[in-house]
């Protein structure tokens, strides 16, 4: 690893700071330094591209102005507003938050990363981001970014899989932070991130920090940082079931035991579920359909005429989870009382009101694809 020099830090700074005030974006979120638009736009951008924040961001700025708004939001509106960003606890946290500087904090920001690690959904990253921006707190802001730029910078080879590597680049970088403006030094490492030092490298050679690149100088840039392969998400098969009557379309809102809670979505059903982990004969198609069908009509007083729709099955990858929905479709000539079943009618032109996960939205386009065919 190297060592940077008093010398050597102060001239990292100014030459990274110069760049920034020069070439750093402008972004909705940098116009001031208010600690409900950082924390928003950090906890937006945890796990989304800079490109598709933006407008996601100002739409949730015009619905939910101030910290107060958005404690008070409803709750289908706050999960509407979020709709397609994904990883959704992200929105009930950021709600829960909302709600903890109303009422515990009386609407006064804690000031320092450690009172905002208190704060629902505000990690550790979060926490020094918002500190450094938007209170002036000399503290690095530990993303991926910080983790690519300052291990290529200094030839840091820790695993940054590894949940302890945090706590060591966090110390690594903790003198080098620019003391007079930790929020620009932070958001500076991030630009460089995204622009001359990305994954695929870019472009280290015309980096503005590019003498103070180590890895650059060896000639090792694609050797860092160092990241040991996450586990392949698990495969879950599941069925979808499109179950329309004359009073609309059978929709479920997921539950607080569940992913994506809150959301609404066709009835879902695992097709382990279905399955006998010990049974002896193959399950298929058929014998799935016939427990789903009895299952339905016993459990929910629910009698299910249901056909595979055509097409190949809907994709959609979580962190951890690779779902895999296979459509089936069963269509009702009156409408069956829910008493039994947790889910509503939809009238078909209401369903896009509600809010609607990414993988339901790959149901209805794929279903809208089948039916295109059929009638062609
Ligand atoms: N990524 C995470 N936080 C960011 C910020 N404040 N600006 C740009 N990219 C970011």
């Amino acid at each position: 690893m190297e060592e940077w020099s008093a010398t050597t830090i102060q001239a990292f700074r100014q030459t990274l700071l110069a760049w920034y005030d020069r070439a750093g974006r402008d972004l909705p979120w940098r116009r001031d330094h208010d600690p409900y638009h950082v924390w928003v736009s950090e906890v937006m951008l945890q796990q989304t591209q800079v490109n598709t924040v933006i407008p996601y961001y100002q739409r949730f700025m015009a619905a939910f102005p101030t910290v107060d708004d958005l404690a008070q939001a409803a709750e289908p509106d706050l999960l509407k507003a979020w709709q397609g960003l994904g990883y959704y606890s992200r929105a009930r946290n950021l709600q829960k938050a909302a709600r903890q500087i109303v009422t515990d904090y009386q609407g006064k920001w804690p000031q320092t990363a450690a009172g905002l690690s208190d704060l629902s959904g505000v990690g550790p990253y979060t926490a020094c981001a918002i500190a450094s921006i938007a209170f002036g707190q000399v503290v690095p802001a530990v993303d991926g970014n910080a983790f690519r730029v300052f291990s290529r910078l200094l030839l840091i080879d820790a695993d940054i899989a590894q949940p302890k590597t945090r706590q060591l680049f966090t110390d690594i970088i903790q003198p080098i932070v620019d003391p007079d403006r930790p929020g620009a030094f932070n958001q500076a490492i991030m630009d460089l991130g995204s622009s001359y030092m990305t994954a695929k490298n870019s472009d280290p050679e015309h980096s503005p920090v590019r003498a103070f690149d180590a890895s650059l100088r060896e000639n090792r840039v694609a050797d860092f940082p160092v990241k040991t392969k996450a586990p392949r998400p698990k495969l879950m098969p599941y069925y979808g079931l499109i179950i329309q009557s004359p009073a609309g379309v059978l929709m479920v809102q997921r539950t607080h035991q569940e992913m994506l809670t809150g959301y609404w979505t066709y009835p879902l059903v695992r097709q382990d579920d279905l399955r006998d982990a010990e049974a002896t004969t193959k399950a298929t198609l058929a014998t799935d359909l016939a427990t789903l069908t009895d299952r339905w009509a016993t459990e929910y007083q629910l009698p299910l005429d249901l056909k595979p729709v055509g097409g190949p099955a809907v994709s959609h990858t979580y962190t951890h989870q690779r779902w895999r929905v296979k459509l089936l479709v069963a269509t009702l000539k009156t409408v069956p009382s829910l008493t039994f079943y947790p889910g509503e009618w939809v009238p078909v032109a209401d369903i896009a009101q509600r809010p609607l996960p990414k993988v339901q939205e790959k149901m209805m386009k794929r279903w809208a694809e089948a039916q295109a065919t059929a009638t062609e």
